[in-house]
């Protein structure tokens, strides 16, 4: 693991403040934001300078320990906290780790009846979340590890890496273990229209720590299997439902669907927080709707489609678990039929 890499995020104790690495800057500049308040916070999850389930639910936590910080000494503390931990809670819907987060941290203060003291635990907690998050990468990385042999060429799509967590990454941790332990890979990286994750982000990281990444358009997935490049598909998850049906970004379900077509083993790799057992299945998994100018003008210099068009640019989709190979999480790799 390169010691070198930059934090996704963390809090700054001289200030506590939350810092996070701007990703919507990446690959080409490096700049940090600093957030002190609910609404800051909120606004870089959504416009996803912060992005991936893991890391929103870290930076989320984090967050509302910022903001609470600075209402210590406001006549109307809770209420405060509670508009912060809504704000933040609504900021995206799909991945499950923002809500649980926040709902994690408010469970543990809502008894207490002192703000120093209420600051105090929201801290702990959301650091307690930042570490855990770290160490359930880890241990993803040695279960899914396991499922990749030398030599193996692995599809990855979005960026479910470092970037997308507080360390390791979730689909990334297993290629990063294996690479550690001498394996050589060859890893293709979906470009993942419209937001490029996969470009901007995945490559970004993966050339960091020295790997053999190409970079791909998302239509081309299905021909580099049909040529027997990929062994094995690795891709992250926002929210799992008790089935297994698993919503990921847009493009992962195609990738199922020609992974099964072509006999790719296709995992899923998230830790448990990423879970949701009040979903049965991925027909309650709520799907984010984002602008279509993301679609139609985003990344060009003029809009590459006519003024007017109607646009569809759901964020997610939903992979059925009978896709699936397995789900890796950091308690061990879980084959079907999945029940959580
Ligand atoms: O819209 P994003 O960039 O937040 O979407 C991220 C993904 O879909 C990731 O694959 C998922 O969050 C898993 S991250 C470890």
């Amino acid at each position: 693991m390169n010691e070198n890499a930059l934090p996704t995020l963390y809090l700054d104790e001289r200030d506590q403040s939350l810092v996070v690495l701007d990703q919507t800057r990446l690959p080409g500049e490096t700049a940090w934001l600093r957030l002190k308040n609910a609404p800051e916070v909120a606004d870089a999850i959504r416009r996803l300078c912060v992005r991936g389930a893991p890391a929103i639910g870290a930076a989320a936590a984090l967050g509302l320990y910022a903001s609470a910080y600075r209402r210590v000494g406001e006549p109307d503390f809770y209420e405060g906290l509670e508009k912060d931990a809504a704000l933040i809670a609504g900021a995206r819907p799909t991945a499950v780790n923002l809500r649980w987060a926040v709902d994690r941290l408010m469970e543990k203060v809502r008894m207490i009846d002192e703000p120093e003291r209420c600051i105090d635990v929201l801290k702990a907690e959301a650091l307690a979340i930042l570490r855990e998050d770290e160490e359930r990468n880890g241990r993803i990385g040695r279960h899914g590890e396991s499922l990749i042999h030398d030599g193996d060429g692995i599809l990855t799509h979005c960026n479910a890496g470092r970037l997308a967590t507080a360390a390791h990454g979730t689909a990334l941790a297993p290629i990063y273990e294996a690479a550690r332990r001498g394996k050589k890979l060859r890893i293709y990286a979906d470009e993942t229209r419209p937001l490029l994750q996969g470009a901007r982000l995945t490559c970004f990281e993966l050339l960091a720590e020295g790997l053999d990444v190409t970079l791909q358009c998302d239509n081309m997935a299905a021909s580099a299997m049909q040529k027997g490049l990929v062994q094995a598909v690795f891709v992250g998850a926002d929210r799992i439902a008790r089935n297994g049906d698993t919503a990921n970004k847009t493009g992962t379900l195609s990738l199922a669907i020609n992974a099964r077509y072509f006999g790719v083993p296709f995992y899923v790799c998230a830790p448990t927080s990423t879970i949701d057992t009040h979903c049965e299945t991925g027909a309650d998994i709520p799907v984010e709707e984002r602008d279509g100018a993301e679609i139609t003008d985003l990344w060009f210099e003029r809009p590459m489609a006519p003024r007017g068009v109607k646009t569809r640019n759901p964020a997610f989709d939903v992979t059925p678990w009978t896709l699936i190979t397995a789900i890796v999480t950091e308690d061990g790799v879980l084959y079907p039929p999945f029940r959580f």
